[in-house]
């Protein structure tokens, strides 16, 4: 058993969650649960594969071992049911960077990409950044569940030239079905348009859900989709800058190392690889235990909203450590929400409208945390929403 309840100090560790508060928030003293990353100590067969590199005194020009591959293929063969081939594999060094060398190798200033708000920021810079045309596939909001408005997708798809998916969805935490996926995934190649699927949340499914790579669901989708892959998320490394692209396509394969190469960043951080390689060889039973505890805590924040504060209901989460909260029953602006967030439960989220479209009303609250933690935010917001 892993001890998740133990309370790390973060604070001076160069950390963006604790000691970028005051620049992000202009107040130092939030309590933080913005960043998606966790409070929890990363796993110890990482930490010693670590220390066990870092004993060698140089750390020189590296190249990922053989390992790194075999443990991802096996990796993503024993958890979501996916075989991958060795060659298919490229890394990055994250997943965003990955977007943006997407846009570069696919696609042409002007060229449509679709995304579909209330969506991870990152992704409309991806577009904007790079003088491509945004194009939104607003998703649905209904009896607290998010879907997908396949009509408007269709119509959409035909001015884009890409699609940045985020499965499972950052923030309104939805684990597309299969038919979900299949159905986008067959628009996609109808109308010829590449699938860049952000799987970075892939292993947090909660407890009694299953994440289904957009990729394994027919050799043609598979041929016209870039899946990015970490344990960044999943085992609190993202500090390692260390992601996985997984391409079957030969061309779009070639096109994106081409760039890799042409940036000069495809030697990564020899540590990252130690990381990853321990992280996917051993990481099955705390990943188990940590989803447990995330779910206890989306129950925790649940039965807290339902009982003790019913103007914030809570969006049923499928995956992630994300909670999507919606106050729109508060009746307040986003900016009078945020001021009461600041100033009067001094609690720090991630506020909706960051996301896009359809964010307006929302907030994130990262609930990776020790229980201890989690109360003490609701404590804070009952005192300024209650
Ligand atoms: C959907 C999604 N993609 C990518 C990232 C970050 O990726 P990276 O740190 O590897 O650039 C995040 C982090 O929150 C995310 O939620």
């Amino acid at each position: 058993m892993y001890d998740f309840d133990k309370i790390i100090r973060r604070e001076q560790t160069a950390c963006v969650k604790y000691d970028l508060r005051e620049a992000y928030f202009g107040q130092g003293d939030v309590f933080p649960m913005w960043v998606a990353d966790m409070d929890f100590e990363t796993p110890v067969f990482i930490r010693d594969a670590i220390q066990e590199r870092a004993t060698h005194p140089i750390y020189g020009y590296s190249f990922r071992p053989e390992t790194y591959f075999t443990s991802i293929m096996q990796w993503v063969d024993k958890r979501h049911n996916w075989q991958l081939k060795k060659n298919w594999i490229l890394f990055s060094p994250g997943v965003v960077p990955a977007l943006n060398m997407a846009t570069l190798a696919f696609t042409d200033p002007g060229d449509g990409i679709l995304v579909q708000p209330p969506v991870y920021f990152p992704f409309f810079h991806a577009v904007k950044n790079h003088k491509r045309n945004l194009i939104e596939n607003q998703l649905l909001y209904n009896e607290g569940r998010y879907t997908i408005d396949f009509t408007d997708f269709e119509q959409k798809v035909r001015k884009a030239k890409m699609f940045f998916l985020s499965n499972p969805h950052n923030p309104v935490g939805r684990l597309w079905t299969a038919e979900e996926l299949k159905r986008m995934g067959d628009i996609c190649v109808k109308y010829d348009v590449i699938i860049i699927s952000d799987e970075i949340h892939c292993d947090l499914a909660l407890p009694g859900f299953r994440h289904i790579p957009m990729a394994s669901l027919s050799d043609e989708i598979a041929q016209n989709t870039v899946t990015c892959i970490a344990p960044s998320k999943t085992f609190n490394v993202a500090g390692l800058a260390t992601s996985s692209l997984i391409i079957a396509n030969k061309q779009l394969r070639h096109k994106m190392r081409r760039i890799i190469e042409d940036l000069h960043i495809g030697n990564g951080n020899l540590f990252g690889a130690a990381a990853s390689i321990a992280a996917y060889e051993n990481g099955e039973q705390w990943l188990d235990e940590l989803m447990q505890y995330i779910e206890t805590n989306f129950r925790l924040l649940d039965g807290f909203l339902r009982n003790e504060l019913p103007v914030l209901e809570l969006v049923h989460a499928e995956a992630t450590y994300l909670a999507w909260i919606d106050f729109r029953k508060t009746g307040l602006s986003d900016v009078k929400i945020k001021e009461k967030l600041l100033h009067e439960a001094k609690l720090g989220l991630s506020p909706g409208p960051v996301f896009g479209k359809g964010g307006e009303g929302f907030q994130r609250m990262n609930l990776a945390t020790q229980k201890a933690n989690v109360e003490e935010a609701l404590d804070r917001l009952k005192l300024a929403f209650g």
